[in-house]
């Protein structure tokens, strides 16, 4: 064996004067100071670019690699040309979610609270594991997060907690579900059970709860994934007969999860419907209203969401139609014991232990950042009146693009009254994939393609609070060019 000598304690570290601080890490006021004002004039300059600029990335990868080759990390950087050259990276290198022309995937341009919220929660780094550490900003997402379940007309006592993203809220709400069907399961696994766990969406779901079946211990195959009625809501007749189905052989369900707005169609879920069924089976119901829930911001809207209250748990991400910046979901339940029982832990070290309180707790992550901050600065900067017009705004954004295709010969394949449009081209537009790629190479807009109810469509979804006439016009005039 060889024999390792521990590395002799350098005379520098043996004075008795402390070093000074390292500067590149921790520069003076003045130059704190100096720096910070250059680069927030530095991201405003950068912001109206993206906004007119292309909304793909332009970037060539073999330079940019090339150049982040020469990062060997051994000769430190003035941190000034550092910070531009990143800048000028992000600007080039992604695609733009910030450009009014994105009408993509759930993610948002930011509101302006939100990216505020950011610089605070950075410059103050509170740590939110525990309410010692973090009194204040624990009240303030508690605050927010009871403000959303009573919007969501949960009992007053409902509770819940920010988590990075719907995945992990989903992932809580499989894990309640778990707990809640067996009194072994936190101490035995899925084992525990008489039979394989199994749990109900509709194959119109995000397809990530694959995933939190494999990372629960239950396996990919406890996700039964219903049919939908042909207009891409789960049927609920096909999901009582799932789960009748499943009993009759010995597996054991735990849970149904309605989709209240799905990533493909803007789709709500037979929500009443499906409380029924999962009451009656006495099941975990959850709601899925990732993107969805954005909706109960708005009194008009709130109304499609009908039944969202007899969840036991709801998945809310704040960061795709709240427009706040990433990640920035919700998971809310009335089950706050549960909530509790579930995330439970003992050690001496953390400075509080507030079964019900500490969000290290109640939920699954432990060190964490001040998340809801975002939230409640863009609720309170708005109020829900302001969300609800935000919100409003973009059902009013695709209604605008609806009518405009619709008159160009377009069919439209979804109904839903919310923001998001399954367009299908006139069969001489050629087909749809390559229309898409067509568009996104143009870098004049980003839309998606995909399929709803077995069809290939055109996904357009109003995620920017800016897009304006002319915005529209270029993303029409974009689809419809031969
Ligand atoms: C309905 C739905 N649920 C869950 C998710 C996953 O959320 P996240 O990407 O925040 O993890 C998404 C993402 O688009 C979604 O649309």
């Amino acid at each position: 064996m060889v024999d390792v000598q521990p590395a002799p304690v350098t005379d520098a570290l043996m004075t008795d004067v402390l070093p000074a601080p390292v500067a590149a890490l921790f520069p003076g006021a003045a130059e704190r100071a100096r720096v910070e004002d250059w680069l927030g004039r530095e991201l405003a300059a950068a912001l109206l670019l993206i906004r007119s600029g292309p909304v793909v990335p332009t970037l060539d990868m073999r330079v940019f690699r090339g150049q982040l080759a020469e990062f060997d990390f051994a000769t430190p950087r003035a941190l000034e040309p550092l910070l531009h050259w990143t800048v000028q990276q992000m600007q080039h290198g992604i695609v733009q979610m910030g450009n009014p022309r994105y009408f993509g995937l759930f993610n948002p341009g930011a509101a302006f609270p939100a990216l505020c919220a950011d610089r605070i929660a950075s410059l103050f780094n509170p740590q939110l594991a525990s309410s010692a550490s973090s009194p204040v900003p624990v009240e303030i997402e508690s605050h927010v997060i009871r403000a959303m379940a009573r919007r969501a007309g949960l009992a007053a006592d409902a509770t819940g907690h920010f988590a990075t993203g719907g995945s992990e809220a989903n992932y809580t709400a499989l894990i309640c579900a778990l707990t809640a069907a067996h009194p072994r399961f936190a101490a035995e696994g899925a084992r525990a059970f008489p039979g394989a766990p199994r749990f109900y969406t509709s194959r119109e779901c995000h397809i990530a709860w694959l995933k939190i079946a494999h990372q629960a211990g239950v396996g990919r195959d406890a996700l039964r994934l219903i049919d939908t009625d042909g207009r891409g809501r789960m049927a609920p007749r096909a999901l009582a007969d799932a789960i009748a189905k499943d009993r009759a052989r010995g597996e054991v369900p735990v849970m149904v999860v309605a989709t209240a707005g799905t990533t493909g169609g803007g789709m709500i879920d037979p929500l009443e419907d499906c409380a029924g069924i999962a009451r009656a089976a006495k099941l975990w119901y959850h709601v899925d209203a990732a993107w969805g829930g954005g909706a109960l911001a708005s009194e008009r809207l709130r109304p499609l969401l009908a039944g969202i209250e007899l969840a036991d748990s709801i998945t809310i991400d704040a960061h795709k139609w709240l427009a706040t910046t990433m990640g920035c979901a919700m998971f809310i339940t009335g089950h706050g014991a549960l909530l509790s029982e579930v995330f439970h832990a003992s050690t001496s070290f953390m400075p509080s232990s507030l079964a019900a309180t500490d969000p290290y707790l109640n939920s699954v992550q432990w060190s964490r950042r001040f998340i809801g901050l975002r939230l409640f600065l863009a609720l309170a900067a708005a109020g829900w009146r302001g969300l609800s017009a935000h919100v409003e705004r973009s059902v009013r954004v695709i209604e605008r693009v609806r009518e405009k295709l619709t008159a160009r010969g377009w069919e439209i394949a979804n109904d839903s009254q919310l923001a998001v449009l399954d367009a299908v081209p006139p069969a001489d537009h050629g087909e749809v994939r390559a229309l898409v790629r067509r568009v996104v190479a143009s870098g004049r807009a980003w839309v998606a393609a995909t399929s709803f109810e077995g069809r290939d469509v055109v996904r357009i979804c109003a995620t920017h609070g800016e897009t304006s006439e002319a915005d529209i016009d270029e993303l029409v005039e974009e689809l419809t060019r031969r």
